[in-house]
């Protein structure tokens, strides 16, 4: 079996190709926080360097207190990983997972990770005419007999949040149908009221509830590689006892604690999301062809069906200036006519604004 993992952000390969250096690419197909990480981050690294004569810490003590302490969750609840990524392909190993319950569109690696196990998937399609919303009912007529349900909240790519209710409701029936309901958390932190949202008060009370929580995103760090996974204890020790001992490396360990204290960072991040995404929707929306859709990540989904382009020709064509964009058509239920785009600083989205027009009128949309 062939399985490609496509993804945005690849700026080391796009810089070969185009023979530019990484740093003159205007990167806008991952989503990261345009501020960056806290910089603290870099002052621990730097800090710890003489430390990489030993091995990382396999219990990742210190990271696990400060995470603890800024989630309010129990140790025995978390485990760390080399980015959620690596956590919820061991999770379908461990659990032995034969078939799960994908809305669609959504993160990729979800299906991936049951297919190259063996298992097997049944997606729900999320439909662009009711702006993506979540259908709970027809998701709860599949789960029998599944034994993983995924949610992505905030969904990547189409930015929607769902409520607690919704989750909530989902949750119950997966644990009277013998699922597990995996709630993947890793844009979460962009939305203002993320304690409206979030289902952390909600782990470790219920044996069959899992949580993703990245790092990546939200601190601005996907190199360094961390993300944790949330859920009963008693599978946090298979997974503890199933991974490598030494999955997560000394800098991302150092360089999560010194995030998770800087609130100042957290709070700045989103107010500049938060301005930036209405600003970047409303120069989208009066492009010619382009049709934004609502979003409360630090991305936006964009129909771009009426410029008469493919979403691989506008990608194209955008590369050519150095701008990379996402291309979605990898992404199950959503076609050839959609692109992602990143939020990021004022004087990036007036650039990006400006590249699609000059290539659309190119076009001659
Ligand atoms: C929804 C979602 N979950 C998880 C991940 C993986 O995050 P990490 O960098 O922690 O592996 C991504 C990365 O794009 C994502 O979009």
């Amino acid at each position: 079996m062939t399985v490609q993992h496509i993804h945005g952000g690849d700026i080391f390969g796009e810089a070969a190709n185009l023979g530019l250096d990484c740093a003159r690419i205007l990167d806008y197909s991952a989503n990261i926080n345009p501020l960056g990480p806290p910089p603290a981050v870099f002052d621990a690294i730097q800090k710890n360097m003489e430390m990489i004569v030993n091995y990382p810490d396999p219990h990742c003590r210190d990271l696990s207190k400060s995470l603890c302490n800024y989630l309010h969750v129990k140790g025995k609840n978390v485990i760390f990983g080399n980015g959620v990524s690596e956590l919820i392909y061991l999770l379908v190993r461990v659990l032995n997972c034969k078939r799960a319950v994908i809305p669609v569109p959504t993160f990729t690696e979800y299906g991936l990770a049951v297919v190259t196990a063996g298992g097997t998937i049944k997606e729900v399609p999320l439909a662009a005419e009711k702006n993506f919303s979540l259908e709970v009912d027809e998701i709860v007529s599949t789960i029998s007999p599944a034994d993983l349900v995924f949610i992505c909240n905030p969904n990547n790519p189409t930015g929607n949040l769902y409520s607690r209710d919704e989750i909530l409701y989902l949750l119950k029936e997966c644990e009277s149908k013998g699922a597990y309901l995996v709630v993947d958390e890793a844009f979460i932190d962009f939305v203002p009221d993320v304690k409206g949202y979030s289902v952390i008060p909600h782990v470790g009370t219920s044996s069959r509830l899992i949580m993703f929580y990245s790092l990546t995103k939200f601190f601005g760090m996907p190199g360094l590689r961390l993300g944790a996974m949330l859920g009963p204890s008693a599978l946090i020790d298979e997974m503890t006892a199933a991974k490598d001992p030494w999955n997560v490396n000394l800098f991302a360990q150092v360089g999560g604690v010194a995030a998770l204290k800087d609130v100042n960072h957290m709070q700045k991040t989103r107010e500049l999301v938060t301005v930036e995404r209405e600003y970047l929707y409303n120069n989208l929306a009066g492009l010619p062809g382009f049709k934004p859709y609502p979003g409360e990540a630090n991305f936006l989904l964009v129909d771009i069906k009426n410029t008469g382009l493919t979403c691989a020709k506008l990608t194209q064509l955008m590369k050519q200036r150095g701008v990379l964009v996402r291309d979605c058509s990898s992404f199950d239920g959503l076609g050839n006519k959609h692109i992602r785009l990143a939020v990021k600083t004022r004087e990036e989205n007036r650039r990006l604004t400006a590249e699609f027009a000059t290539v659309l009128e190119g076009a001659k949309i």
